[in-house]
């Protein structure tokens, strides 16, 4: 079989067949990162991993970080978080079911947020569950330059708390919720990342910030941080940065946190499973 490489959308995405990631060559593996770097999101289709396999292939992308959630992780392999919405015979959660459901990118609430998500597809519902993702070094490049030159040296700041975050809504599931933020704020500072980011590797700029995890920019008030980061982030979802991923059962799906913001879209309900393996790659300092 030869890897073939074809773009998903007009603006970021990339399927990739011809591959199977228990038994790749090196050169392979350049061109996956290859593509990975250029097209920012890929979908690697058909393939049949154990745990030990989809963690293998992770840490080729640099150290598979533990997880903060320790409820969910796999008990054979603790680097795996599952996603799902599935219970098992005692009707408990298998997973966590409610990940991601507002434009975010993962871990901005931490010093060195992650590099890279890889999410592994073993069952999809049949309808719903779609990941949404847009290209932020798109939505950068697209700004005037009056906003470039005004946002050039600002940072903003990201909290993993719900409760200081106007923009998104807690869950009514979590009941325990405003103790369970209370907890993580007082376990995870506040921490600034510059709103344009530079990446590492292909030294382009993105726009760094999102609805879930950024609640205000360093040195302006309230009203006029704001202000801003709503046309911000308005900007970073117009239609034309965005591609919407619709899974197939034994997709691995990885994209890059420093220059991409996803979110779920939910739309499925028990009995009807989604049920997916996750790893994170960690990443360095933002700027
Ligand atoms: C995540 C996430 C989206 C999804 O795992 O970080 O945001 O569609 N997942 O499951
Ligand atoms: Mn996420």
């Amino acid at each position: 079989m030869n890897i073939q490489i074809t773009r998903l959308s007009n603006t970021l995405g990339a399927e990739i067949t011809g591959v199977d990631l228990n038994t790749y060559d090196d050169a392979t593996f350049e061109e996956i990162n290859a593509a990975y770097l250029e097209h920012q999101v890929l979908c690697i289709r058909d393939q049949n991993l154990d745990p030990e396999s989809l963690v293998t292939f992770s840490e080729r992308f640099g150290v598979v970080e533990p997880h903060d959630n320790l409820k969910f992780t796999l008990a054979q392999q603790p680097k795996i978080l599952v996603l799902s919405n599935d219970v098992d015979e005692d009707g408990n959660q298998i997973g966590v079911i409610d990940a991601g459901d507002a434009w975010h990118t993962d871990h901005s609430f931490k010093t060195h947020p992650a590099n890279c998500t890889i999410l592994y597809s073993l069952k999809n519902p049949s309808q719903g569950g779609v990941t949404d993702f847009t290209n932020m070094y798109a939505a950068y490049d697209a700004l005037s330059d009056d906003m470039k030159a005004r946002i050039a040296n600002l940072r903003g700041r990201h909290s993993i708390s719900k409760l200081k975050n106007k923009r998104v809504q807690i869950s009514g599931a979590r009941e325990d919720a405003v103790e369970f933020y209370k907890r993580q704020e007082k376990a995870i500072p506040d921490v600034d990342h510059p709103l344009v980011r530079t990446h590492p590797v292909t030294g382009r700029k993105s726009l760094y910030c999102s609805p879930r995890f950024t609640v205000g920019i360093v040195g302006l008030d309230e009203d006029e941080g704001d202000a801003l980061l709503d046309e911000l982030i308005a900007h970073s979802i117009k239609p034309e940065f965005r591609y919407s991923h619709h899974w197939r059962d034994s997709d691995v799906v990885m994209w890059d946190n420093r220059c991409v913001n996803h979110r779920a879209t939910g739309g499925y309900e028990y009995p009807d499973i989604r049920h997916l393996y996750r790893t994170t790659v960690e990443g360095g300092p933002t700027g």
